[in-house]
């Protein structure tokens, strides 16, 4: 029976057949209806923040034929099930009750997407995102990563040393890397030393950032970058003799180069700012 099945006649027949029910499944979908395109976008959870699970597909004008289904591999019970208008939980695997959430007047313009809530570090996985319409159906996959970050805030401490900056941002996890950039306003690079310190939030999970940079000179930006495997943050100081000027990014590390960043300027003009004294 084996060498029959791989004697090279028979072997062209098995291929044969195979790709006739890989097309079958492509060009039906798995329950016997033509395919619709599905497409996931993915960018990471942030711990005990709402979440974004994208998901779209071509759009339906039925409603009432919109089905949705998300499932996490290795959970039993679903994660979301949307049909007919609406919410099916009786499905739902217990470790996402209360934290779901479909964009229930976009799913007609074909939104799938799922809302998590508290996102945990544990809803890191893979997701299937499978819809069904009347035109056919769907079915993608996303990897969902989680971790913490958050931007940091930069500011002079005063201190008996000298002027220094603090770089301070409350929550990141996996440990990032610290780093500072120093440039003064002719363009040169200067030179700059930073310690960094992380500390264990309460949750015993998330780090606190504090990164200290001595020896700070006036009519310079100053920027402290903190990076892990999931995203990137910025923060930017330009210090002149009369003013400070701030700037924050947080730049989500992505597959799928989506990205979310927000802008913080903020201007204070201090008077007597310490850092006159420095340039001596
Ligand atoms: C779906 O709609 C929600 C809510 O408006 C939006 O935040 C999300 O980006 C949309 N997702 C996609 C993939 O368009
Ligand atoms: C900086 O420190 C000096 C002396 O320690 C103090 O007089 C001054 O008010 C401080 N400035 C700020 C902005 O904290
Ligand atoms: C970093 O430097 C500041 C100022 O010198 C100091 O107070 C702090 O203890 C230092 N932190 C570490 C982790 O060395
Ligand atoms: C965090 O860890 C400490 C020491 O390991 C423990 O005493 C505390 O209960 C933990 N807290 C949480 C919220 O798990
Ligand atoms: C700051 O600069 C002074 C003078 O150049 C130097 O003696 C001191 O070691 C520097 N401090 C640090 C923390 O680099
Ligand atoms: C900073 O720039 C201002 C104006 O360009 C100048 O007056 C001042 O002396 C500069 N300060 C230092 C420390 O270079």
């Amino acid at each position: 029976m084996l060498s029959f099945l791989f004697s090279p006649n028979s072997m062209t027949t098995v291929i044969i057949i195979l790709a006739a029910v890989i097309g079958l499944i492509i060009g039906f979908g798995v329950s016997g209806k033509r395919s619709i395109s599905v497409t996931t976008l993915t960018s990471p959870g942030n711990i005990g923040q709402r979440g974004i699970l994208g998901c779209t597909f071509e759009p339906d004008i039925q409603m009432g034929s919109i089905a949705i289904r998300w499932a996490k591999a290795g959970v039993a019970g679903l994660v979301h099930e949307f049909r007919g208008g609406k919410d099916h939980l009786q499905e739902q695997d217990a470790s996402f009750q209360g934290r779901t959430a479909v964009f229930a007047d976009q799913v007609i313009g074909g939104n799938a997407s799922l809302e998590l809530r508290d996102v945990q570090l544990s809803d890191a996985g893979t997701y299937r995102c499978s819809v069904t319409t009347a035109r056919g159906s769907g079915v993608a996959v996303l990897r969902y990563r989680t971790g913490a970050f958050s931007t940091p805030r930069v500011h002079v401490e005063n201190s008996s040393g000298g002027d220094m900056l603090q770089c301070e941002a409350p929550r990141w996890f996996p440990r990032p890397a610290v780093h500072w950039t120093a440039y003064s306003d002719a363009g040169g690079y200067l030179p700059h030393v930073a310690n960094t310190s992380y500390k264990l939030n309460a949750e015993n999970i998330t780090l606190k950032v504090v990164s200290f940079l001595h020896n700070v000179t006036a009519n310079a930006t100053y920027t402290c970058v903190i990076e892990n495997n999931i995203a990137k943050a910025t923060g930017n100081i330009k210090v002149t003799d009369v003013s400070i000027t701030r700037g924050t990014n947080l730049q989500l590390v992505n597959l799928n180069a989506e990205s979310v960043s927000s802008s913080l300027p903020a201007c204070h003009w201090v008077l007597l700012l310490p850092l006159y004294l420095l340039s001596i």
